[in-house]
């Protein structure tokens, strides 16, 4: 019998990895008893995250009546808005989404953000350094690896400069745990937002911009995605995208600080062993844990005598994919090398998911850490950590995974 998860456990958030071994030692899939007295099915294995994900029979529409607002106040209407998003959906209406979305998201519009993305680190990292000189230390999490992502989608849904204060407010305060904020706050940023973005969307049809988020506003106009979609899609591009790229800064960070060769390997070798450093980072600290919920829509034998039954809740375990030691030998060590040309040419691993829902931003992602990262070093050379590394509080939850705080100091 294994005992009840509970991924509110501040020492499970730190390292889960250990807990996942064990469950991948058990099967391909295990039912595994969650704190809050629910079971679900986490898929651990490399390979069978891969089947489990390009499997029609798991789908991603959530059951009928989950995250629907529980009363109806602007907030709750706010935020079931952002359920009816692509991430929830299955072919064929997923296709239509997503078909629309790569529309706007191609590799041209967004390696012509890459000018905008240098001007943003380097405002960022001068008001940093302006900080540790006054200060002695900072929070490399608050003012660096959180903003900068926020900014980006900023640039990326059209958003005018004078506004980016506030989409970096309300974002910090809708994904802040409850019980950091004032009683409202939360709520109050959710409405907001919505509000916001619905006027967004009115502003970008009347004048659109050079963003991708007006491109899809016009698509929209031209047969696409109807007033609601597009309001889903605005958040669900803030989501997906501030996150997951604020995890990825945060953990990579503190990997090249505890790991000083590796720093000084990426610095002497250029952007070919940054791009290195950054998918070792991916697979060694996926910052999406898991991927959304999956459900059956009937048994599946995934092997081994493992049969899923038909409507079970079921996760893929991103994280624990990228420690499979059948795929990548010493999984726990940071080893940039593995991915550099010459190196082992490991399996690719699955930190933006895979099949129909695979990241559609995986590029932008990639291009920020390029972009961020080398930039950051150079700055400020003599970063240092100023807080123990075991001691860091890690966000908890089974989605996604990353230092909450990250204390530096220079020199
Ligand atoms: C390091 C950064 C990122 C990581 C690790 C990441 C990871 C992922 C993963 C694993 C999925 C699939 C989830 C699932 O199957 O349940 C996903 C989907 C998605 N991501 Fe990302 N993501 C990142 C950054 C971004 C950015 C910057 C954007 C956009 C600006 C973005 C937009 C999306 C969208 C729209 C989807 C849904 C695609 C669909 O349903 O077809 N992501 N991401």
């Amino acid at each position: 019998m294994l005992a009840p998860l509970n991924p509110a456990d501040p020492g499970f958030a730190r390292d889960p990895y250990p807990y996942y071994a064990h469950l991948r030692s058990r099967g391909p899939a295990v039912r595994v008893p969650l704190a809050n007295g629910t079971h679900a099915w986490l898929v651990t294995g490399h390979r069978q995250a891969r089947e489990v994900l390009a499997d029609p029979r798991f789908s991603n529409v959530p059951p009928q009546g989950a995250g629907r607002p529980k009363q109806d106040s602007p907030a709750q209407r706010a935020r079931g808005c952002l359920a009816r998003h692509m991430l929830n959906s299955d072919a064929p209406d997923h296709t239509r989404l997503r078909r629309l979305t790569t529309a706007a998201f191609t590799p041209r519009r967004v390696d012509a953000l890459r000018p905008r993305i240098e001007r943003l680190t380097d405002g960022l990292l001068t008001e940093l350094s302006g900080r540790l000189a006054r200060e002695g230390t900072a929070d490399l999490v608050d003012h660096f690896a959180f903003p900068l992502p926020v900014l980006v989608i900023g640039e990326v849904l059209g958003v005018p400069e004078v506004d980016r204060a506030d989409l970096r407010t309300w974002t910090y305060r809708v994904g802040s745990p409850a019980d950091a904020l004032e009683d409202g706050a939360a709520d109050d940023a959710w409405t907001r937002l919505h509000a916001y973005f619905t006027e967004l969307i009115a502003t970008k049809r009347d004048a659109p911009g050079d963003d991708l988020f007006s491109t899809l506003v016009h698509d929209a106009d031209e047969g696409g995605l109807d007033d609601g979609e597009l309001l889903a899609m605005a958040f669900l591009l803030l989501f997906a995208g501030y996150e997951t790229t604020m995890n990825l800064l945060a953990s990579a960070a503190l990997l090249l600080l505890t790991h000083p060769q590796e720093l000084a390997d990426a610095q002497q070798g250029g952007p070919g062993h940054w791009a290195a450093v950054t998918e070792e980072v991916l697979r060694h600290a996926s910052p999406l844990e898991g991927t959304t919920w999956r459900r059956t829509t009937e048994a599946v034998d995934l092997g081994g005598g493992t049969v899923v039954p038909a409507g079970a809740s079921v996760l893929v375990v991103l994280a624990a994919a990228g420690r499979d030691p059948e795929y990548f030998p010493d999984p726990d060590a940071f080893r940039p090398a593995r991915h550099r040309s010459g190196g082992e040419r490991p399996a690719p691993h699955l930190a933006f998911g895979h099949g129909p829902h695979f990241c559609l931003g995986s590029r932008l992602a990639r291009l920020e850490a390029a972009v961020a990262l080398p930039r950051l070093f150079a700055a400020l050379p003599d970063l240092r950590l100023a807080a123990d590394p075991e001691t860091l509080p890690y966000r908890p939850g089974l989605l996604v995974r990353g230092p909450r705080t990250l204390p530096v100091r220079s020199g």
